[in-house]
């Protein structure tokens, strides 16, 4: 299978990448859904990762963010991410790397352009529209931070449930996967939209599907092949 699939990359023109967050699982960053140690098997999305959780409890969620973004600061990118990186390096406007991960290791790995679908959980930005008062050298700090003249507070630049997904990423990574001869999904659970749609789009397009993740995933149905491989031990020799 190794072997079919490293024929498919080097006849692909166009490869397009779609990794989630068990790509990042071997460099230490918890997924969400897997059964024991998903962050969504200890807690409940509508209670952190929603506007009105944030508004309802600015603090609680501002902290749970907080203590997330240290633990990824703490972390690097694994074989996985190295191995994608290279690849896009050794074969220049070959790859279109989309991400739903939030954690920058991609980039970190030295992929810059990746198309960060979620945001990146280092940034933060605006809660409501900024007034003229709400400066960035006037932030002041709190859990959250806010505008010290309006109380605008600050949140972490991430796409919660039921908000829109950044519309110029979301755009390239589309004509991405129709325009690609072979997409590699990696490492998603295929639960969360317009993401997993992707998948779809780039089989209903013609190219060709390659899900890597050691479990089963509804994208498995659009799949010409399922690895049940982990993303970083497989990809160093998939891509090498
Ligand atoms: P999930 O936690 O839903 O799925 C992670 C997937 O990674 C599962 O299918 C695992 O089987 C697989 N997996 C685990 N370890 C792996 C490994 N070492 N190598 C390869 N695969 C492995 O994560 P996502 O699909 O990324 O949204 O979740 C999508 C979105 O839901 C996230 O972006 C996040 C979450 O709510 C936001 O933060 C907006």
């Amino acid at each position: 299978m190794l072997e079919t699939v490293r024929g498919w990359i080097g006849e692909a023109r166009h490869i397009a990448v779609l990794t989630g967050a068990g790509m990042s699982a071997e460099s230490g960053v918890p997924t969400f859904r897997d059964a024991q140690t998903g962050l969504w098997s200890q807690f409940n999305p509508q209670d952190l990762a929603t506007e009105a959780a944030f508004r309802a409890h600015p603090q609680r969620v501002w902290d749970w963010y907080a203590h997330r973004r240290e633990m990824i600061a703490a972390v690097q990118p694994n074989a996985g991410h190295v191995s994608l990186a290279s690849f896009a390096q050794r074969h220049p406007g070959r790859l279109t790397l989309i991400t739903q991960n939030v954690d920058g290791l991609h980039q970190l790995a030295g992929q810059s352009d990746a198309l960060a679908l979620h945001g990146n959980i280092a940034e933060d930005q605006w809660l409501d529209s900024p007034r003229s008062c709400c400066s960035k050298e006037t932030i002041e700090a709190g859990r959250p931070p806010h505008c010290p003249v309006c109380g605008n507070l600050r949140r972490p630049a991430v796409v919660w449930f039921g908000e829109s997904l950044p519309a110029a990423a979301l755009e390239t990574a589309e004509h991405a996967a129709c325009h690609c001869d072979l997409m590699l999904v990696i490492g998603t659970s295929g639960e969360v939209y317009p993401a997993a749609g992707l998948a779809f789009t780039a089989h209903q397009s013609g190219a060709r599907v390659v899900v890597i993740n050691p479990e089963p995933t509804p994208l498995d149905v659009v799949a010409d092949l399922c690895l049940r491989a982990s993303a970083a031990v497989f990809l160093p020799s998939l891509l090498a």
